[in-house]
Order: structure tokens, then sequence, then C-alpha cells
């Protein structure tokens, strides 16, 4: 079977998607699989080798890969021929459904969620709604597109939503472009630096909860892992905290809660999934308030895949490898 391992990508999480490809390319069997690298350029080209052993091809001379569309890739050499594409991207063009459809349109199965799914989790307002309209308990708030953001002043907002608020892009992950705000001064700045990230932004009040995750596992039939907690070390789990510092935040997993949380959590999850339709896997994110309330704060349908993040430790736990899940993911892709 060849795999093609396609990180990189048009976005801010470019750095966050190599970190997550080099664990895949380290764990994955090797004896099962050939391996082909595909590195999307910050540009959006495509580059790939097999070659493995450096997951940053920047410098080196690999080739132009491109898109044959219903016969797969070419190279300048000639034809490529790929059995399964594992998306180890993040974010724009690689979480969206773009580089999906790209998959579609070459005629070649991928791992993980389909076009429409991954599009509809990507949006954070979209994605609310739906879940909203199934029950599903979401953190209040208003949208605002470009073209009305001078439409909800700072005591419209903390009026409706109180504060501290969250500002964030509609579409970004990795917390990228995300503010928490308590005065008007900081609420102008941050939806000014929001929109360059966006068109659309999002305005939510903050819930004061802990934070928990899920991974689910599946197509049809769905393995639900147990909960793990961000325990914060720092007021707002942002990008820095996430990526750029040791001591940011502990992950605890199995997180410390009662039996009649975790099913209530295990639940939204499941839920979750299949009201947004997605396939092969997701991290659900949400928060556990006080009184047992559980809000979905958001999807990811490309979680963070290094071998310490929260989706492969969650399965872990529960007895299944980081390289075993590999070989599920591409199962259930095959499948
Ligand atoms: N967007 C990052 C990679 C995550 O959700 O883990
Ligand atoms: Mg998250």
């Amino acid at each position: 079977i060849t795999v093609g391992l396609i990180y990189g990508g048009k976005s801010t999480e470019y750095e966050v998607s190599l970190r997550s490809a080099k664990s895949v390319l380290d764990e994955i069997d090797k004896d099962k699989y050939n391996i082909r690298l595909i590195h999307v350029l910050k540009d959006g080209t495509w580059r790939t080798t097999t070659e493995l052993s450096e997951i940053d091809l920047e410098n080196s001379d690999a080739e132009t890969l491109y898109i044959v569309p219903g016969n797969q890739f070419k190279t300048d050499k000639g034809p490529v021929s790929i059995d399964v594409m594992l998306p180890v991207l993040h974010g724009t063009y690689g979480e969206d459904g773009n580089v999906q459809g790209a998959f579609n349109s070459a005629g070649v199965a991928f791992v993980g969620c389909n076009t429409r799914s991954s599009a509809i989790a990507m949006d954070k307002d979209i994605t609310k709604r739906l879940l909203t309209l199934a029950g599903i308990d979401v953190a209040r708030g208003i949208v605002l597109n470009d073209y009305e953001c001078d439409t909800c002043s700072f005591t419209d907002a903390s009026e409706k939503l109180g504060t501290p608020m969250f500002i964030k892009p509609a579409n970004q992950g990795s917390s990228v472009g995300v503010f928490k705000v308590v005065d008007e001064k900081e609420y102008n700045h941050a939806l000014s630096e929001a929109f360059k990230f966006d068109t659309k932004v999002l305005i939510e009040e903050a819930i004061v909860g802990r934070e928990i995750e899920v991974s689910v596992l599946g197509n049809e039939e769905l393995f639900i892992s147990v909960p793990g907690e961000i325990v914060s070390n720092v007021d707002f789990y942002d990008y820095e905290s996430k990526y750029l510092t040791d001591d940011g935040a502990t992950l605890m997993i199995p997180a410390e809660i009662t039996e009649d949380e975790k099913i209530k959590i295990q639940d939204v999850a499941y839920r979750t999934f299949k009201t947004l339709d997605c396939e092969g896997f997701s991290r659900v994110d949400v928060f556990l308030t006080e009184t047992g309330q559980v809000l979905v704060n958001e999807i990811n349908t490309l979680p963070g895949f290094t071998s310490i993040s929260m989706y492969p430790k969650l399965i872990e736990v529960s007895g299944i490898s980081y390289r075993e899940l590999l070989d599920e993911l591409i199962h259930l892709a095959l499948n």
C-alpha cells in the first residue's frame, strides 16, 4: 500500500503540521506501507519525494506533484500512483474541505472527514448553528461579517454576553487570531486583528468551565475515547501556550471527572461527530461547567497529531498505540 503523507499547507498552522507529520513518519509501519512524502509549501504548491530522511523538503530537490483529474497524480518524470492519502494538514486548505475536494478530483482515497464535513466543521459559526439545531449546547455569541463589522459596539456585545468575551475568526485553528477581551480598547483591537484572518468573526461569551477533549474514531461505528483535560497554567490556552512554551498546559489523561460527567461528555462527542457527518476521526473540544453542563467549543477534523498530542494520547490509553491508530485510520479510509 502506498501512503501519501501530505503535510505543511497554506495555513497559519503550517509549523504545527510539520510537527504532526514528523511523528507520523517516525511511527508509521514502514514494512507495511510505502511512504510518499508530499510537502505543501506555504504558497500552496506540492513537492514530493520517496526519500524518507527529512520531513522538511523545502530545500531538497523534491519534484513538483501535479493533480491529474480522474487519474491521480504526476511529476515531470511521469505518473505517480498513491493508494491512500494521509492528510496531516491543519487549518485552511488542509482541514476545510479544499484538499479533500482535490483528492476526490484526483480519484484517490483519503483518511478522515469528507469534503462537506471538513468544510462545515472548520466554520465555527455554521458548526454552532447545526449543533444548536441538534440540541447540543454551545457558547452564546454574535457573528459579524466584515461588511457589518461596525454594527456591534463593545457596549452592545458586552450587554448581551458579559465580560470577558472571546473574539475569534470563524475559520482558524490553534487559537490563531483569538483574543480574550475585557474593555472597549481591547475589543476594537481584537476585532480588527481577527478580521485579518477571516471575513467572518465570532464574539463569544467566556465560559467558566474545564476544557475537556475527546477523540472519536470510526466511520459508521464509532469508538469514543475517555475524556482528557487541558489544565491550563495560563489565563488563556493560546497559540503560545499550545506550542511555544513547555509549561503552558498539562494534559490530564484521563480527565478526573465523575462517571456521569464522562458518559455525558462522550454522548455529546458522539452526537457532534454524527451531526456534522464526520468520517474517520475528529477531536471534540468541550467545556464542562460547575453545574455539569457540557458545551461544545469546536470539533477538529484534523487534530494535532504529534505522538504527545491529545488525540493519539487519548486513543493510546484505550489500548491502541499510535502505530495501530495509523493502521486503523488507513483501514477506515480504504473501506
Ligand atoms: N488545530 C490544532 C492542530 C488542533 O486542534 O489540535
Ligand atoms: Mg480546540
